[in-house]
């Protein structure tokens, strides 16, 4: 059967370029993309749930192909109540594959009918993560290269308000 849905899973604190660029690709193969924002439980994130789902939504606003939603649980339980029978991961370098590839085996292994998709971003993309943005922007640099304006704008105040300027 054709798969009609997929799920991009990711923590996306906040979501970059790099993300935005996965998903156009993902919307090319697929008829509806989930951008779901999950939780990594070794990770606690600068902005909650709702924060990071509204920057997505505003990014993606007026896609048809795309929805938005956050869970909190087994990202299998997910797809399932969704229908979905494929999860979309970046692999951005070799550095990632073996996580990857241990996330994607362990998720076979729990829902057998549910594969992953790999997509390589852009290769401008391929040094970004969430974290170096974050960085960037607490440090007071530029991260209009990074991230969308509004997600720029979100940024620069969620760190200054942590920070106490
Ligand atoms: N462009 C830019 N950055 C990218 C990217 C891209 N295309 N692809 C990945 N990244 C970055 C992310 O921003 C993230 O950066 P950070 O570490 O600074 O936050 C990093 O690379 C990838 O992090 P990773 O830990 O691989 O993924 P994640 O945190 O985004 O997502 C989940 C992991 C949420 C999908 C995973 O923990 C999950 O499935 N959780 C649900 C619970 C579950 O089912 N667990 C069992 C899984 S087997």
């Amino acid at each position: 059967m054709k798969q009609q849905i997929a799920i991009y899973p990711g923590t996306f604190d906040p979501i970059t370029e790099g993300h935005i660029d996965v998903v156009r690709r993902a919307t090319a193969l697929f008829p509806r993309v989930i951008v779901l924002v999950a939780k990594n439980p070794s990770k606690q994130p600068l902005f909650s749930d709702e924060e990071r789902m509204t920057m997505i939504r505003e990014i993606f606003k007026g896609h048809r192909r795309v929805a938005v939603d956050a869970f909190d649980g087994l990202l299998v339980d997910y797809a399932r109540r969704q229908k979905a029978g494929v999860i979309i991961r970046g692999l951005r370098a070799v550095s990632d594959f073996e996580y990857e590839f241990q996330m994607a085996l362990t998720n076979r292994k729990l829902a057998r009918t549910i594969d992953t998709v790999f997509l390589v971003p852009d290769e401008r993309y391929t040094y970004l993560t969430s974290s170096i943005v974050r960085e960037v922007a607490r440090l007071g640099g530029d991260v209009s290269d990074f991230v969308p304006p509004g997600v720029r704008k979100r940024l620069i105040a969620a760190v200054s308000q942590r920070s106490g300027r």
